[in-house]
């Protein structure tokens, strides 16, 4: 019986990883491989050894865990551990196929994904973003996590030029191109997330959506409107308009969206 086993931190498995070792147990003549996750991750070591008990379950040769006392060592290339780095920069598509719900739906590397595509500022905005949805949802007993991944993920494509954003929207949405440049983010983010990362919730899709211009009429969409506007890295007193959304969520959209629009006038926007 021939035993190997192949160790990596596996944070997360990634389809060009799982091929290789797929590829090598054929090549060797392996009864089995061990694909053992060890290590520091960003991803616990419990939830990097459900990612590959998942991404391998289809295949008998593999395994998490082994049978002999010392299975032979399969040594990863160096270079394919950096399709680790590049899936959880927001790569979902990239990470092995059984995994790539769990990643989207878990949120795991949902910070890594935004530190990684947005600047600094932006990053650290969206992490208070999400910090505020989650106690808004929470105050309301919403689905605080889901308030959270709306939070974390809204400026997802902040980044991208503004010939970016209007290349993107001519595939997915002509129709949208003319609108000003500053609302593009909140367009391209829902299709960037569904098609690349593989988020799928709707609710979240359409806060995101909605945020740029207001036109969400959900408590999701209101939640992330609010907490854009009002989280504390923005550096305003927003006590009141904080403690009137802990009571009533359309109210304080409303307040929070007028003050915008005097403050835009005000500016000569
Ligand atoms: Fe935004
Ligand atoms: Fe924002």
């Amino acid at each position: 019986m021939s035993e190997w086993i192949v160790v990596a931190p596996f944070d997360p498995i990634t389809e060009q990883e799982l091929r290789w070792i797929l590829r090598r147990r054929n090549e060797l003549h392996a009864d089995s491989v061990i694909v053992k996750p060890n290590g520091e991750g960003i991803a616990s070591l419990a939830q990097r050894q459900e990612m590959v008990k998942r991404a391998i379950a289809p295949y008998r040769h593999l395994s998490l865990h082994g049978t002999v006392r010392e299975p032979q060592l399969l040594v990863l290339p160096e270079e394919l551990l950096s399709s680790e780095k590049i899936v959880r920069q927001g790569r979902y598509d990239k990470a092995a196929r059984g995994i790539r719900k769990l990643l989207a739906e878990s949120g795991v590397y949902f910070v890594e994904s935004v530190n990684a595509l947005c600047k600094p500022g932006r990053a650290a905005h969206s992490r208070s973003v999400a910090q505020v949805c989650r106690e808004l949802a929470s105050a309301h007993h919403l689905d605080a996590e889901q308030a959270w991944k709306a939070g974390i993920l809204h400026d997802i494509t902040k980044a991208w030029s503004d010939e970016a954003g209007r290349a993107f929207l001519q595939v997915y949405e002509p129709d949208k191109v003319s609108l000003n440049p500053k609302i593009y983010h909140s367009l391209t983010a829902p299709v960037f997330l569904k098609t690349v990362m593989g988020i799928q919730d709707k609710a979240i899709l359409h806060a995101i959506r909605t945020h740029t211009l207001g036109d969400g009429h959900n408590d999701l969409d209101y939640i992330l409107y609010i907490a854009d506007k009002i989280e504390p890295t923005r550096g305003y007193d927003t006590r009141k308009e904080t403690a009137l959304a802990k009571e009533d969520l359309k109210a304080a959209f409303e307040l929070v969206m007028k003050e915008a629009e005097d403050y835009r006038e005000r500016r000569g926007e």
